[in-house]
């Protein structure tokens, strides 16, 4: 298959044609988000919706989410939606966030990996907003990475996993936030944030403040134990290299990260410090990479930064842990699930 590639700043009416006939007709289509690239296809072609979970290589338990770009949508696909849901829709869509209400029942189980469940969202990246508009359809679209690798931020990393597999790819990009949505269930009394994202724990709790946080979010899951968002259970966000999260007081993280540097460095292995840029000089002298001034930076950069660590063929990530309130949260999440909770309290 040859893909059709197309630069949104340039090609904007003919890339998202493209983009939307493909999607009408039953084709896979990569589209750049505000969170991360998506591999979209029309939520009512289970053909196209099934293509999905091989291109990924996507285990077919795992749920997909519905993307929409006008409000009325919820109501057609989704049944019960409480008042705190509707709330937060209008706090926070279009957007960052992903709400789990009960199926109406007239999207097929299998975009919900056969849950009563649907999880749905509206973007706010205009590209995303009119690709969904000019195809007509609601778009069903899991990241646009292959299966427990990390989530592309750019085009240029959907190439790399997809080229020849999709045949059209939209760049519009690097994706604004760099972390996936906040995911947020409203199938129980109270909200259950189950993955944070962009839209922050504190600012949900600002419009409901019984939302909880899905025990999942900081810790592993134990074998046979049922998560509440199946996507839970997953090796994620996984480079080739192996990573470790060093956390706890600054001093002690320095000279924990230091000692397993040159532990790895005397096995012949080759270590790289990851660390927001005010504590690179900590490290002088050593192979440190600086994940940005702040939390928004490093989520920024995360994804595209684990990719990096493959392509310059790194043995070992080390990372300094990040504050685990605010948008800290989400970047705690990824990275402790990228080192598969290898997480050492310094
Ligand atoms: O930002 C995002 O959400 C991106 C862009 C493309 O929109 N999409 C994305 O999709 O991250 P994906 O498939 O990589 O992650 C979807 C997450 C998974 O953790 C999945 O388990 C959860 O949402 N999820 C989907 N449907 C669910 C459901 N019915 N109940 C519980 N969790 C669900
Ligand atoms: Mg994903």
């Amino acid at each position: 298959m040859i893909t059709r590639y197309y630069d949104l700043k340039t090609q904007y009416n003919e890339g998202l044609n493209a983009g939307a006939e493909a999607i009408a007709s039953g084709q896979l289509v990569i589209f750049p988000t505000e969170t991360v690239y998506g591999i979209g296809a029309d939520s009512e072609n289970l053909e196209a919706v099934r293509n999905i979970y091989i291109v990924k290589g996507r285990p077919s338990n795992n749920p997909l989410i519905v993307h929409i770009a006008d409000f009325s949508d919820v109501d057609r696909i989704a049944m019960d939606i409480p008042d705190k849901a509707r709330k937060m829709m209008d706090a926070f869509w279009p957007g960052p966030f992903t709400i789990v209400l009960k199926s109406r029942g007239v999207l097929s189980r299998e975009i919900a990996g056969g849950l009563d469940t649907l999880a749905i969202r509206m973007p706010s990246n205009e590209y995303a907003r009119e690709l969904i508009k000019r195809s007509g359809k609601m778009i069903v679209a899991p990241s646009a990475n292959i299966s427990g690798r990390p989530s592309a931020t750019s085009a240029r990393v959907c190439m790399e996993d997809f080229e020849g597999k999709v045949p059209v790819i939209l760049d519009g990009g690097e994706s604004r936030i760099g972390l996936e949505s906040t995911v947020c269930s409203f199938t129980g009394e109270h909200p259950v944030l189950l993955r944070p994202g962009g839209i922050t724990l504190e600012m949900l709790r600002s419009i409901e403040p019984s939302t909880s946080v899905s025990r999942a979010v900081l810790t592993q899951i134990a074998p046979g134990e049922r998560p509440e968002s199946p996507g839970m259970l997953y090796k994620h966000y996984s480079p080739r290299a192996a990573v470790k999260v060093v956390r706890g007081e600054e001093d002690k993280v320095e000279n924990k990260i230091k000692s397993l540097y040159h532990e790895e460095l005397g096995k012949g292995f080759r270590p790289v410090i990851y660390c927001p840029s005010f504590n690179a000089s900590r490290y002088e002298g050593l192979s440190v990479r600086e994940t940005g001034e702040d939390l928004n930076e490093t989520a920024h950069n995360l994804f595209e930064m684990l990719r990096e660590a493959d392509r310059e063929g790194v043995d070992l990530v080390l990372f300094e842990g990040v504050r685990e309130d605010g948008l800290g949260l989400a970047i705690s999440n990824r990275i402790f699930r990228a080192a598969g909770f290898d997480i050492i309290d310094a």
